[in-house]
């Protein structure tokens, strides 16, 4: 056969897979058996390995199918869906509503009202509201962008298809959970797990008429953009819905002081199970919305919200042996291996010990009998030993003192903050050098947050390691297919679709790709400062040079320990062939020049002195609003030094010495249009 014949038959193949995926992905419809479909993937497959000049990008070795989700067009959100800081307990809440009160600079006794709703475990949505009518529904997606299930919003009832009420806003996203009644949940004979899968898978159906067979509910909580809304607290936003039509909880309350939220939370955590609808916690808000806007974000959390959340679960059992795992910085972590006990519907047979100091402190041994606690997803740890049930012979656990790994001597570091010794002992063998610490690297590397390569899971770094497929980052960019294919649990369509996967993720933001690295004391937050401050992975590998690195020291937020620890990252002879190699085979985008609209664009500011009605982070992040920048140094590149009351005069006396505008804090906000 010609080359072009095999061509023709390859692209008419081709043709038809693209046909039976968007039969099936866009209208549910599948045209032909499985497995008709499956063979003409092989065929496919099997052409191309033979007659290496073919090549589609519908190749279902590049496209591992339409995802599910490009059912859905996605749209941006007006305003970000955001998620929520938790509290497990008392002392969480005692500092949430300590860190507000110091950032908006209130006396010590100020006593904050807050809008206690119970936060019902369902799927979140948005749901654009225009001059009365719904327009557009919106899933959650990523925060920033949805999925338009429009239509599928439209069968559920509780969703008022449009609002004639007079103070309707003009335009306003209105959000809120989708959710399934338990009393609902079981009369449904199919698949799903619990109400909240039920309610998701439901929610995306492909086919509204299939939404509209599983009862759905809306409990609307909050909104995302408006325009025309004219209310000032929570508490009428939530009064306000019930008049517009829609359904709020029954059991939300306005609530002042912790030891009364606390109440509230005993007495709805024992009503749990008579209520139709799961939920997971309470959502505690600042009522106030001119609080709530002073507040504003960290990350993608309101600073003004946190969740309550439910079921700090504990149970008794018995210590096994205690293993000591090592993370990807070097540090020993002990973990109790105990006898498996059930804690609030989860089988609990790994408990984390913390470290040395802990083990030390609770004198915890292998034998004890111990309380563990499951709080929320945080990892089980132990509470308690019963020392009356302790056997007479039992010794005293003895922390090893060098690496079980690797073998190397271990250090505890000096902690430059707390001024004290760490309390978690660490390998001192060089990251890539420990065995088990350069595993950990690898699995930091695919992860998730850092290059999201799918599939490459934990259990898969570990089994590559085994067979010495990889040793260092840049060796999952020449993996041996053909190896890999001929192991037990893989085959042709597994191996395509990790190859995807990798192929995929060469093409990655320099933010990721500096989380990606693993460098002790930068995750996400510092890297993404370093990254908006960088700009560049060129200018980043010129912080190996160390007159460049202290320049850092501008930006707030980075401070010694983590230049220290860049530092060290580029001493490594491994992490700069690391880098080199992996420069080759990635392409890693500089980072997005930000918005530049603000009233303080491309200024620079430092503050010294108490500043009036406002504290120091508020000062920060009203600044980063606008644009502007905050340095730590006076320093020629500083633009305005911004003096509240005593302020540093070493500080006032350089800024005149370098010609530093000196602003006073009424004169700043003049800037911003803004009085104290
Ligand atoms: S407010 C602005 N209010 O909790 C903060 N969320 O972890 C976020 N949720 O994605 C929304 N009940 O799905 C808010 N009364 C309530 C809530 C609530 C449940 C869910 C929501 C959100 C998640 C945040």
């Amino acid at each position: 056969m010609s080359d072009d014949l095999i061509k023709k038959k390859y692209n008419k193949k081709i043709k038809l897979l693209n046909n039976y995926n968007k039969k099936y992905y866009d209208q549910n419809i599948s045209e032909v058996s499985d497995t008709i479909y499956d063979n003409l993937k092989r065929e496919i497959i099997n052409l191309e390995k033979k007659y290496n000049f073919l090549k589609s990008l519908n190749s279902p070795q590049v496209n591992v199918g339409y995802k599910p989700s490009k059912n859905f067009k996605k749209i941006a959100h007006r305003a970000p869906m955001l998620s929520l800081a938790n509290a497990f307990n008392e002392d969480d809440l005692i500092n949430f509503e300590k860190k507000i009160i110091n950032f908006l600079n209130k006396k010590k006794d100020y006593q904050i009202e807050y809008s206690a709703e119970p936060k019902i475990d369902g799927i979140s949505a948005s749901l654009i509201y225009k001059n009365g009518k719904f327009i557009t529904g919106l899933s959650r997606g990523d925060g920033k962008e949805g999925e338009d299930i429009t239509e599928n919003l439209k069968t559920i009832k509780d969703i008022p298809p449009s609002i004639l009420n007079k103070n309707f806003p003009q335009e306003i996203d209105i959000r809120g959970e989708v959710f399934i009644k338990n009393s609902d949940f079981k009369k449904l004979t199919n698949k799903f797990a619990n109400p909240r899968n039920a309610a998701s898978g439901s929610l995306r159906q492909k086919d509204s008429k299939e939404t509209k067979k599983i009862p759905l509910n809306f409990i609307a909580y909050t909104f995302g953009h408006e325009r025309g809304l004219k209310i000032e607290t929570q508490n009428e936003f939530l009064e306000k819905l019930e008049m517009w039509g829609f359904k709020t909880n029954p059991f939300n309350k306005t609530i002042k002081g912790i030891k009364n939220l606390i109440k509230n939370y005993n007495d709805i955590e024992k009503k749990r199970d008579e209520l139709d609808f799961d939920i997971d916690g309470i959502v505690y808000k600042i009522n106030n919305f001119g609080l709530q806007k002073r507040l504003g974000n960290i990350a993608n959390a309101p600073r003004w919200a946190i969740a309550h959340k439910f079921s700090a679960n504990s149970s008794i059992s018995k210590i096994k042996k205690i293993e000591i795992q090592i993370g990807r910085t070097g540090a020993l972590t002990p973990v109790a291996k105990i006898k498996p006990v059930n804690i609030g519907g989860v089988v609990v047979s790994n408990a984390t010990l913390h470290n040395e100091d802990e083990i030390n402190r609770k004198d915890i041994r292998i034998g004890d009998t111990v309380l563990i606690e499951r709080a929320g997803d945080v990892i089980p740890h132990v509470i308690s030993v019963d020392l009356n049930l302790r056997d007479k012979n039992s010794k005293k656990f003895i922390f090893p003192k060098n690496c079980p790994s690797c073998g190397s001597k271990t250090v505890k570091d000096f902690n430059l903050t707390t001024k004290k010794e760490d309390s978690v002992r660490r390998c001192s063998r060089d990251g890539y050098e420990c065995e088990k610490m350069a595993i950990e690297k690898i699995k930091h590397f695919v992860s998730k947050e850092a290059l999201n390569i799918e599939g490459f899971g934990k259990k898969i770094v570990e089994k590559f390691w085994d067979l010495k497929l990889i040793r260092l980052p840049q060796d999952i960019f020449k993996l041996d297919f053909n190896k890999i294919e001929n192991l037990e649990g893989w085959g042709q369509l597994s191996v395509a679709n990790l190859k995807y996967s990798i192929e995929l993720r060469k093409n990655i933001s320099f933010e990721k790709f500096i989380f990606a690295l693993g460098i002790r004391h930068i995750g996400l937050e510092n890297a993404k400062l370093l990254s908006k401050n960088l700009k560049s992975l060129k200018n980043f590998l010129s912080l190996s040079n160390k007159n460049n690195l202290y320049e850092l020291l501008n930006i707030d937020g980075i401070g010694e320990t983590q230049i220290n620890s860049i530092k060290n990252f580029f001493l490594s002879k491994t992490n700069l062939k690391v880098l080199r190699d992996l420069e080759k085979v990635l392409k890693v985008n500089d980072a997005k020049i930000q918005k530049v609209d603000g009233k303080l664009n491309n200024k620079t500011f430092m503050l010294t002195g108490k500043l009036e009605g406002m504290s120091r982070a508020e000062a920060k992040s009203l600044i980063e609003e606008n644009s502007g920048s905050i340095v730590s140094n006076v320093s020629k590149k500083l633009d305005y030094l911004i003096t509240g009351d005593k302020p540093t005069k070493r500080k006032v006396d350089s800024a005149k010495e370098m010609n530093v505008q000196i602003l006073t804090q009424s004169e700043w906000l003049k800037m911003l249009n803004k009085t104290t």
